[in-house]
C-alpha cells in the first residue's frame, strides 16, 4: 500500500459517539479518516449512510470502510448492495480478522447497541491488521464478485 491509506467512516444516528471514537482511534493508527458523518444527532436512514460510504470504497477513493448503526445489520445490508462491496458485521475480533483473511472484506460493520467501545476498538484493530490470504480464497471471492453481474 503506497501513501497514507484512506478509510471512510459512516453511521446512522444510533452510532455517532462510537463512530467518533473509532475515527480518533483509526487516525491514531496512521490512516487518513474520511468521516462522512452524520455530525448531528437527528434521525438519518442507515441505507443512505451505508451506500454513501460503500461508494467511496467501490470507487477506490477509500481503501476500506467502517460503518455503524444500532445493530450493524441494516447498514451492512445496504452497503452490500453496492457492486464490489464485501461487508460483514462483527461482534468479535476473530470474525473481523477472518473476513479480511478469507473473504477479502473491504468494509466492516459494527452495532453500537451490541458492542461497547473497548470491544469495538479491538474488532477494528483485528480488521485493519489482517491481510487477505488469496490462494483458494481468491477463487471463492471471485465467485462472490460474479454475483454482482
Ligand atoms: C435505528 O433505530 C436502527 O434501526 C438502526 O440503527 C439499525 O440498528 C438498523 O439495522
Amino acid at each position: 500500500m503506497s501513501g497514507t491509506p484512506r478509510i471512510v467512516l459512516s453511521s446512522d444516528h444510533a452510532a455517532i459517539p462510537l463512530r467518533r471514537a473509532i475515527a480518533a482511534h483509526v487516525a491514531g493508527l496512521g490512516w487518513e479518516v474520511v468521516d462522512i458523518g452524520p455530525m448531528t444527532p437527528e434521525s438519518t436512514p442507515y441505507p443512505e449512510r451505508g451506500t454513501e460510504a460503500a461508494r467511496r470504497v467501490a470507487s477506490g477513493d477509500c481503501r476500506l470502510g467502517i460503518i455503524l448503526c444500532g445493530t450493524g445489520q441494516g447498514i451492512m445490508m445496504a452497503a452490500n448492495k453496492v457492486k464490489g462491496i464485501r461487508c460483514g458485521v462483527c461482534s468479535d475480533a476473530y470474525s473481523a480478522r477472518m473476513i479480511r483473511q478469507h473473504n477479502d472484506a473491504n468494509m466492516l460493520s459494527l452495532g453500537a447497541r451490541v458492542v461497547g467501545e473497548g470491544l469495538a476498538l479491538d474488532i477494528v484493530d483485528a480488521f485493519l491488521s489482517a491481510e487477505f490470504e488469496g490462494g483458494r480464497h481468491a477463487t471463492r471471492v471471485a465467485m462472490i464478485a460474479a454475483l454482482d453481474d
